[in-house]
């Protein structure tokens, strides 16, 4: 397999902070990265020099002001071409994809009326899930969930069937954080569109891992977080249409929301500071262009191959391990590979691996619903991503081998 040459990935380790770690005095192997990816140098960096010299943005006319809000601009100006948006003014820094979808599902409050229908997929996040769960109680609303195969891919003709004219939002995830099947979005949105539904992305798993173009997707929303993509905690994008963020009222109150205050009211601010009350997170912002930079210059396309080729590889070595059961088996996977052992509790594979410095994440993944229909508490779940390697694909089959005969 020659993707690795062409990508040098030993160079590409050489950018991160941690992979030569020891945990349990043994060498790390970081297969946890669909809960929080390692750090770039390079955004360590760009942090440490902003609280360096911080000031606040777009309110002083000092020069450390002025530096950070050109710094803070330049990365929405980033993120807008990462990720094909028309205008700057679409994107909206948040704290990460979990508060982009609160924004969202407040601001539609008023769009929402008793007997509407919200549709969501039987594989969402609890994240992309609670939010809707509380606006629909709020205006009695009902919500639907689109139904998955065995395989866990959403099964269209009956996706298509819960749509109609009381269908209001469609609010799925593009790559499951869970089992790791790739959505067809484009397609979900162009059948929502057919009866005038909003539709939001939860990208969380997918921006790191995938090409995104919310013009091709035609979504109205898109969020994402920075931490899953290499960047900072606390710091994430909501993309909106224009149209829409300009017709929708504000999310939270606050200073840089408004354009003029007086003791009686408010009028706020042009997009996208209408969405952005109080002092955001800003070295978080500033360290994810940095994210950015590197996620361009290595490639989207080549690292998605890279790790489709990592998936397989994991996929055909678990599948030789006896008792072993894959959760999720997709087409279209995104690299996470959830399983389980007959017999054994997550939790024990889980400790038992972290004793041998293999880092997953177990149980249910805050998909409970998901785990619920698949009869199961949980699973194991190895995410890979571009610093990963055969030889920690090897460490985690051996891994869960020597974890079996201990237990
Ligand atoms: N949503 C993150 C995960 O799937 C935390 O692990």
């Amino acid at each position: 397999m020659n993707i690795a040459t062409k990508l040098n990935i030993d160079e590409i380790k050489t950018k991160f902070i941690g992979l030569n770690s020891l945990v349990r005095n043994k060498p790390l192997v970081y297969l946890d990265s669909g809960a929080t990816t390692l750090k770039l140098k390079s955004v360590v960096d760009e942090v440490v020099n902003y609280y360096s010299a911080s000031a606040n943005i777009h309110r002083g006319t000092h020069f450390l002001a002025i530096k950070a809000t050109e710094e803070f601009e330049a990365t929405r100006d980033l993120v807008k071409t990462f990720v094909g948006a028309r205008k700057k003014e679409e994107i909206i820094f948040t704290k990460g994809t979990t508060e982009a979808i609160n924004l969202v599902a407040t601001i539609l409050r008023g769009e929402i009326k008793k007997g509407d229908e919200i549709i969501i997929s039987a594989l969402e996040h609890h994240s992309n899930m609670v939010p809707w769960q509380m606006l629909a109680k709020e205006k009695e609303a009902t919500i639907k969930i689109a139904p998955i195969n065995p395989d866990g891919e959403i099964i269209i003709e009956d996706f298509s069937k819960l749509l109609n004219e009381k269908t209001k939002i469609v609010a799925i995830n593009h790559i499951s954080n869970s089992i790791g099947t790739v959505n067809d979005i484009a397609r979900i949105v162009a059948l929502a569109k057919k009866v005038g539904a909003l539709t939001l992305i939860d990208g969380a798993q997918a921006i790191a891992h995938k090409k995104v173009n919310v013009l091709d997707l035609g979504c109205d929303f898109y969020c994402f977080s920075g931490h899953k993509m290499f960047g900072p905690t606390g710091v994430g994008v909501l993309y909106g249409k224009e149209e829409l963020l300009e017709r929708l009222p504000p999310y939270q109150g606050g200073g840089e929301m408004i354009k003029d205050v007086t003791y009686q009211g408010s009028t706020y601010n042009d997009l996208p500071y209408k969405f952005e009350a109080g002092t955001p997170n800003i070295a978080g912002v500033i360290g994810l262009k940095k994210s950015i930079e590197f996620i361009n210059d290595t490639g989207l396309t080549q690292i998605a191959n890279y790790e489709s080729m990592l998936l397989k590889e994991a996929t055909s070595r678990l599948k030789k391990i006896p008792n072993l059961t894959i959760i999720g088996n997709a087409k279209d996977k995104g690299p996470i590979l959830s399983f389980n052992i007959k017999g054994l509790h997550h939790d024990d594979i889980g400790t038992l691996l972290d004793q041998q410095g293999i880092a997953v994440r177990t149980g249910h993944h805050c998909c409970s619903p998901l785990m619920n229909l698949y009869k199961i508490p949980g699973t194991i779940r190895a995410t890979f991503s571009i610093y990963n390697t055969l030889d920690d694909i090897e460490k985690l089959s051996q891994g869960i081998v020597k974890a079996v005969e201990l237990l």
